[in-house]
């Protein structure tokens, strides 16, 4: 079943899915740092490192939620966008220790990270993914939804894990919210681990992403949504990632909580970007 698969997928990207997009790379700072002096320092280099390369790639931070407020004070005009590592999908209400889309939008943030494995892991379901991700691009912001397999099987099993994330939420969309959608490839076995996926897997996964996506909404949908790969990228692997991975960017993890590597990841991906 899978060798019709790819038949058909390359078949496919010589077709419609050749759009380039300009290359989007968002950092997950996860629990990091521990204090809010340190968020804006990080930023604050952050920042240096990105204004003094003129990157054309699209830099979004997703600091933790507590220190959005302090660093939009740092980003106003700037090159970097802010993001969210989560959101909750109601508006407002009874739910102890969540964070709506609309304290997020007054904080200037404009991507909100859904599904992350780490998420996941806690117990977020498919069904909450989904709800999320409605939630999010029916707000106007623009959502960056993770898919990933747990571990890579020698019968392409894991195309099937990938295929249920991703069809749990593309069924319910709208097609006017598809260019606001971005889905990150992010084998959870790569997260954190120093073993990234190699540049054939990346490809191969986004054709697969792309022909999932023409399944459930129309071939068209495919040239609007951006898929971006994470997993231990780095700014010794960015570039074979970009060049043969295709990829439209990277969700960079602990990379981006050392300015300068975050800066080259972006030097990077403006020279060899899709
Ligand atoms: P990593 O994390 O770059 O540290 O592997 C990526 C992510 O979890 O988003």
């Amino acid at each position: 079943m899978w060798v019709f698969c790819c038949g058909t997928i390359f078949a496919m990207a010589k077709t419609s899915f050749g759009k380039k997009h300009i290359p989007l790379i968002i950092g997950n700072w996860k629990m990091n740092p521990q204090t809010e002096d340190k968020a804006q320092i990080l930023f604050g280099e952050i920042k240096k490192a990105v204004i003094s390369k003129k990157p054309v790639a699209e830099v979004v931070v997703c600091t933790p939620s507590v220190f959005i407020g302090s660093v939009q004070k740092l980003s106003k005009k700037g090159r970097i966008k802010l993001g969210a590592q989560d959101v909750f999908y109601a508006d407002s209400g009874a739910h102890t220790g969540e964070v709506s889309l609309s304290m997020l939008k007054s904080l200037g943030v404009l991507y909100v990270i859904v599904g992350h494995s780490e998420r996941r892991a806690c117990g977020e379901t498919d069904l909450v993914v989904q709800k999320k991700v409605s939630a999010v691009l029916q707000s106007g912001l623009s959502c960056i939804v993770c898919v990933g397999e747990t571990t890579r099987d020698a019968h392409g099993d894991y195309f099937n894990v990938v295929e249920t994330q991703l069809k749990s939420f593309l069924s319910q969309l709208k097609t006017a919210h598809l260019s606001r959608l971005i889905i990150a490839y992010e084998p959870i076995w790569a997260i954190g681990t120093s073993k990234h996926a190699t540049a054939e897997d990346v490809q191969e996964m986004k054709l697969f992403i792309q022909k999932i996506i023409a399944h459930v909404m129309e071939r068209s949908a495919v040239a609007k949504v951006r898929i971006l790969y994470g997993g231990s990228v780095n700014k010794d692997n960015a570039e074979e990632l970009l060049i043969r991975g295709q990829t439209d960017g990277f969700l960079v993890g602990g990379a981006s909580l050392k300015a300068k590597d975050f800066g080259e990841i972006i030097h990077i991906s403006d020279f060899y970007g899709s």
